[in-house]
């Protein structure tokens, strides 16, 4: 097949780690014999040096006709002064939102070569296999907001058709997987939470009455995330919950670089991109781990392109390179380990 991918490098290792995964994809598709053809464009805090804005319209135009978006992380120092009246960060909300890319799987599968790279013990981490849908484009991060000098405010908004459609969303996966749904909330304190509650209660005993249903206030679940990881299977919650556990979730997998994740709507188009984000501190080193890019790499082809037997293949090169403890060094803070671009040829020599 002939696929249009638009590829979206943004800040700090962002431009390292795409650079790393692109001959992935490359030697996926010759392969299997499919062409694949880039386009990059600007995102985040390139985009403001080099046009004054963080979504150009030319990089919005060029996702909407794409087939997928493959993205590598925003933001940085440079952009990050309080002050600051544009943010690399808004060009990745607003792209998500224009897209209504509303569902954001991102998929906890800690590697067995990798299971000292964990701060958590190995036996709690054995068969752990999460996906957590956040949700995307709704919540803090959408509401008004207001500044003046002696206050400041963010709006938390959810509407029910919101809640909805990433309950469904998830529980649809649930259904695929082990048939378990936990949906965490505030919803001891946060009006958002009740209704996201009530919402979920509903469209599981309507529609999913073969998917079981939890309820898990949002602070003990961030304890039990790491206390009984395996009690998990599909984890549904809000846009900003979902960011922090997920975070914490990668310590589960060993390091915030094995984390992908695919960021899905109603339209074809989805934006693909690692969870972690431009890691200023080691940009420019050569020594960013691009798996999490490589595994988001693997999501666009499964999720966009219906090539689930091309997605395998990446992922069992991944896992055949962790087994073969091709570590950068996030995975090997004292071991031997290799930079980016030698941990994304270790993935290429052992696709299938
Ligand atoms: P971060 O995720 O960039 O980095 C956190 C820590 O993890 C750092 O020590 C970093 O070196 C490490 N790390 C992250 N990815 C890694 C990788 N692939 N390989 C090895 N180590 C890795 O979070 P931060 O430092 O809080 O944020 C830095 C900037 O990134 C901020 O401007 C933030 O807004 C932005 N950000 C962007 C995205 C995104 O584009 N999706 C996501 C998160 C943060
Ligand atoms: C992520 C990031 C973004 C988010 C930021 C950079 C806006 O942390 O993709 O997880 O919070 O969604
Ligand atoms: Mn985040």
């Amino acid at each position: 097949m002939h696929a249009d991918i638009v590829v979206l490098p943004g800040d700090g290792i962002g431009p390292e780690i795409v650079a790393a995964t692109l001959p992935v994809l490359e030697a996926v598709a010759s392969r299997f014999g499919h062409a694949f053809s880039f386009a990059e464009h600007d995102i985040g805090g390139i985009a403001i040096d080099r046009h004054g804005v963080p979504l150009p319209d030319a990089t919005l135009e060029a996702a909407r006709a794409a087939d997928a978006v493959l993205l590598g992380a925003v933001g940085g120092p440079k952009w990050s002064d309080p002050k600051a009246k544009v943010r690399p960060e808004q060009g990745l909300l607003a792209i998500r939102k224009a897209l209504g890319l509303f569902a954001n799987l991102r998929p906890v599968r800690p590697h067995a070569a990798a299971l000292d790279a964990s701060p958590i013990k190995a036996e709690l981490l054995a068969g752990v296999d999460i996906v957590v849908v956040r949700e995307l484009t709704g919540g803090i991060y959408f509401g008004d907001k207001t500044r003046s000098d002696t206050d400041a405010t963010d709006l938390c908004r959810y509407s029910v058709a919101e809640v909805e459609r990433v309950v469904r969303r998830a529980a649809a996966l649930a259904r695929q997987r082990r048939g378990h749904l936990t949906s965490v909330d505030k919803a001891n304190v946060l009006e958002t939470s009740r209704l996201w509650r009530d919402v979920a209660t509903r469209v599981m005993r309507e529609e999913f009455p073969d998917v079981t249903l939890e309820h898990q206030l949002v602070d003990s679940m961030a304890m039990h995330l790491l206390s009984k990881p395996r009690a998990y299977d599909v984890i549904v919650t809000e846009n900003m919950f979902g960011d922090i556990l997920t975070d914490e979730a990668s310590m589960l997998a060993g390091s915030l670089g094995l984390l992908a994740s695919a960021s899905l709507g109603d339209g074809k188009v989805g934006i693909y991109e690692p969870i972690h984000g431009s890691a200023p501190d080691i940009a420019g080193k050569g020594i960013a781990n691009p798996y999490a890019t490589i595994l988001s790499a693997a999501m666009l082809l499964r999720h966009s392109l219906g090539l689930e037997a091309e997605a395998a293949a990446i992922e069992a090169a991944v896992s055949a390179a962790l087994d073969a403890r091709v570590f950068t060094a996030d995975l090997a803070p004292s071991g031997q380990s290799v930079g980016t671009t030698q941990a994304a040829q270790a993935v290429i020599d052992r696709l299938g």
